[in-house]
C-alpha cells in the first residue's frame, strides 16, 4: 500500500487535485495497487483553518507519506498577510526546503493534437519536448531579505542571490542523469555576464559536465535563452538553471505546450517528492470547474513514476491523455474550434474512461 498526501490547497487547486486522486485511483484498480490518500491542510485553506499556512500536522502528514500531491496555493485574500503568514512564502517555500526539494522537474512537451493550441505557430513547437530542471532551494527565493530605513526617508531593499559549490553540483548531477534518459543535451542558464553567482554556476556545471562526457553541454545567458526559447524551442533537450531564472523561463516554456495548464512538476532530491502543478491558484476559477486538470493529472504520473518506481502506470496516464485529447476533448484554457469543450469533473471523466478502457 502506498500512502499518498494530499494537499489541496487554495483556489483551483481542490478542484484539480480531486481529479488526479480519482485518476490514481483508476490506475491502483486497473494495475492490482493500494493507495491510501490522506488530506492535509496548506496555504490560505490552512491559515484560515488553524492561524499558519503550513501547519504541525501537515508536515507531519508528509514526513509519513510515500509520496506528496499538492493543488496550488495562494490568492488575494492572503497578499495581504506578513510574508511567513502567506501561503507562498509561508508554506510553499518551506515545505520545499524542509523537505529537501532541490530539483524542479518541469516537462514541456506538445502533445500532436495540441500543435495548434500554442500562440507559437505549429511549425515551431511540433515534437517539441523539453525538460527544465530548475534548481528550488537556494538563490534569490531562498537568500536574506529585509528593508532598512534611509536617514533621508525612504528605505533601501535588500534580496541576496548565494548558492554554495554543493548546492550547484547536486542540480547540475541530475540534470545530466536526466540528459542521459533523453537526447543527451544538457543547456545551462545563466547571468554569467553580469553577476557573480552565474560566473560560479557556470564554472561548476562546466566541471560537472566533464563527469558526463557522452552529454553535451552549453552555456545560455538567460536573456538570450527566453528569445531562442520563442525562436528555436526545439533546440533544447534538458535546460538547468537556478531558481528564479527557472520559475520564469518554466513558465515561458509552459506555452509553447498550448497552456500553463498542461505543465506538470515534480519537486525531489529529498526522501519524499512532491508533485504539483506549475500554474498557480487561478483564483478567479475557483469552484466553476473551469480549470484544466491536465497538470495536475500529469504531475500524478511523475509522482508514480519518480516517488513509487511505477513506470508502467505512469505512461498509462500519459497515454490516456494523449488518447483523449487526440478525441478532441478540451478544457477552455486548450478549446479550438471543432473541439468539444469539457469542464473539469468531465476532463478527469474522459481520462478514467481511457485508462479503464485498457488504453
Ligand atoms: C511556482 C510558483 C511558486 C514559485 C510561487 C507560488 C512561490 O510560481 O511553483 O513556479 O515561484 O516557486
Ligand atoms: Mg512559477
Amino acid at each position: 500500500m502506498y500512502k499518498i498526501a494530499v494537499l489541496p490547497g487554495d483556489g483551483i487547486g481542490p478542484e484539480i487535485t480531486v481529479q488526479t486522486v480519482r485518476v490514481l485511483e483508476a490506475v491502483g484498480r486497473r494495475f492490482g495497487h493500494e493507495f491510501k490518500f490522506t488530506e492535509g491542510l496548506i496555504g490560505g485553506a490552512a491559515y484560515d483553518a488553524v492561524g499558519h499556512p503550513l501547519p504541525p500536522e501537515t508536515l507531519d502528514l508528509c514526513h509519513n507519506s510515500d509520496a506528496i500531491l499538492l493543488g496550488a496555493v495562494g490568492g488575494p485574500k492572503w497578499d495581504n498577510l506578513p510574508s511567513h503568514l502567506r501561503p507562498e512564502a509561508g508554506a510553499l517555500l518551506p515545505l520545499r526546503k524542509e523537505l529537501g526539494l532541490y530539483a524542479n522537474l518541469r516537462p514541456a512537451k506538445v502533445f500532436p493534437a495540441l500543435v495548434n493550441a500554442s500562440t507559437l505557430k505549429p511549425e515551431v513547437v511540433a515534437g517539441l519536448d523539453i525538460l527544465v530542471v530548475r534548481e528550488l532551494t537556494g538563490g534569490l527565493y531562498f537568500g536574506k531579505k529585509y528593508r532598512e530605513p534611509l536617514d533621508g526617508g525612504g528605505i533601501r531593499v535588500v534580496d541576496t542571490l548565494e548558492y554554495t559549490t554543493p548546492e550547484i553540483e547536486r542540480i547540475a548531477r541530475l540534470a545530466f542523469q536526466m540528459a542521459r534518459k533523453r537526447r543527451k543535451k544538457v543547456t545551462s542558464v545563466d547571468k554569467a555576464n553580469v553577476l557573480e553567482s552565474s560566473r560560479y554556476w557556470r564554472e561548476v556545471v562546466s566541471a560537472i559536465g566533464t563527469e558526463y562526457p557522452d552529454v553535451e553541454l552549453d552555456h545560455y545567458y538567460v536573456d538570450n535563452c527566453a528569445m531562442q526559447l520563442v525562436k528555436n524551442p526545439r533546440q533544447f533537450d534538458v535546460l538547468v538553471t537556478e531558481n528564479m531564472f527557472g520559475d520564469i523561463l518554466s513558465d515561458q516554456a509552459s506555452m509553447l505546450s498550448g497552456s500553463l495548464g498542461m505543465l506538470a512538476s515534480a519537486s525531489i532530491g529529498g526522501n519524499i517528492g512532491l508533485y504539483e502543478p506549475s500554474h498557480g491558484s487561478a483564483p478567479k476559477y475557483t469552484g466553476m470547474q473551469r480549470a484544466n486538470p491536465i497538470a495536475t493529472i500529469l504531475s500524478g504520473a511523475m509522482l508514480l513514476r519518480f516517488s513509487l518506481n511505477l513506470e508502467e502506470e505512469a505512461d498509462c496516464i500519459e497515454r490516456a491523455i494523449t488518447r483523449v485529447l487526440d478525441l478532441g476533448y478540451r478544457t477552455a484554457d486548450l478549446m479550438e474550434e471543432g473541439k468539444e469543450l469539457v469542464n473539469t469533473i468531465q476532463m478527469g471523466d474522459r481520462i478514467i474512461e481511457q485508462i479503464e478502457s485498457g488504453v
